[in-house]
């Protein structure tokens, strides 16, 4: 058996998600000849009480990641994080992050640590819905033309909820209470967040250097339950949807809140949900849809690409 070290930067929603399922998995890891050891849980207040296996080791110290073989980084930000991994990812170890604002964002220092297979990121958008599996491998070898999708779930759980009624500002605060939203929400219901997950999209399907700042954003804020109840009167649902579409030799990268028939597959993917419906030329239309936001669901996906790692399989490689 042999041991391998893991160091975690963050333990909230997610972190602690995923500390839990770590200790449930330990059957599969030692199936795998691994033994895991979780060597530092970087956090700034030691005094919060948290939901994790006993002797976790908190710390307020970084030094630990000087001694761990794989990093999970799971505090969100961008400079913060970047600063603390980037001497991990110079010194050749692998890190899993479900960070899409730091990769969205920080691109020009984390590609070519991406295209060097160290950088692991399942979970950094649509959570626990494997999409950059595929998109990272088999959907390459299809010619892309087109993606629509629903990538935030704090969006979609406000939106459905105005469906019945529910003021924005009361659904705003359940989904913060679920574990949903981002520090701050703005993020999310600026279209941010989204935009972020489209960049990261992109760089799989339309140039492996896309930019974030090529993404056209526009949020939920100004949609009323009027504008619901207007849509729901034509059969409509209005969904915060993310368009990826060739543009003459260019791309189209757009998010948006846009009235979508009831029929539509982004619609049909159940409340709340995350959706997408991917179009390449020979592969035709794909559905891939579920949970996209919270604790466990995303911890599947970071529990997921440690088990890769371990297995000695690359990260998600980027177009070159
Ligand atoms: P939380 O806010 O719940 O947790 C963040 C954790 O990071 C906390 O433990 C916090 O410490 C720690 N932290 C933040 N800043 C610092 C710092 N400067 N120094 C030390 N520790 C710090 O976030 P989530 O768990 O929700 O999200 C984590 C990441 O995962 C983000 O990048 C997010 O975008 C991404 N993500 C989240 C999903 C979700 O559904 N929540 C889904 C997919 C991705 P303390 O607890 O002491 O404050
Ligand atoms: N805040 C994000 C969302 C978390 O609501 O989708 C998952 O990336």
């Amino acid at each position: 058996m042999r041991t391998v070290t893991i160091g975690l930067l963050g333990c909230g929603t997610v972190g602690q998600a995923v500390l839990q399922l770590l200790q449930r998995r330990e059957a599969i890891f030692a199936d795998l000849g691994v033994q895991l050891s979780v060597c530092g849980v970087l956090v700034r207040d030691l005094t919060q009480a948290r939901d994790v296996p006993a002797g976790t080791p908190f710390t307020g110290d970084p030094a630990f990641l000087g001694e761990c073989s794989i990093v999970v980084e799971l505090m969100g930000g961008v400079d913060r994080p970047l600063g603390l991994l980037a001497p991990v990812l110079r010194s050749k170890r692998p890190v899993v992050t479900a960070n899409k604002a730091m990769l969205a964002e920080r691109w020009d220092t984390l590609r070519e640590y991406a295209l060097g297979g160290q950088l692991y990121y399942e979970s950094a958008v649509m959570a626990g819905t494997p999409i950059i599996g595929p998109m990272s491998t088999v959907l390459r070898a299809s010619r892309f033309v087109r993606l629509q999708a629903v990538l935030n779930g704090t969006c979609a759980y406000i939106l459905s909820q105005m469906e019945s009624g529910k003021p924005y500002v009361q659904a705003l605060a359940e989904a913060q209470a679920l574990g949903y939203a981002e520090t701050p929400p703005t993020l999310d219901v600026g279209g941010f967040d989204t935009a972020h997950k489209l960049a990261v999209l992109a760089r799989f399907c339309a140039d492996g250097d896309f930019r974030y700042g090529d993404v056209k954003v526009t949020g939920i804020e100004g949609v009323t339950l009027d504008d619901i109840a207007a849509a729901k009167a034509a059969g409509e649902k209005i969904k915060l949807v993310a368009t990826l579409e060739r543009d003459g030799d260019g791309w189209r990268a757009e998010v948006a809140p846009t009235r979508l028939p009831d029929s539509h597959p982004i619609c049909t993917a159940g409340e709340g949900r995350n959706a997408m419906v991917y179009q390449g030329e020979e592969c035709g239309e794909l559905v891939f849809a579920g949970g996209g936001a919270g604790g466990l669901v995303t911890a599947s996906a970071v529990v997921g690409d440690i088990m890769d790692c371990v297995l000695g399989f690359p990260g998600h490689v980027p177009l070159h």
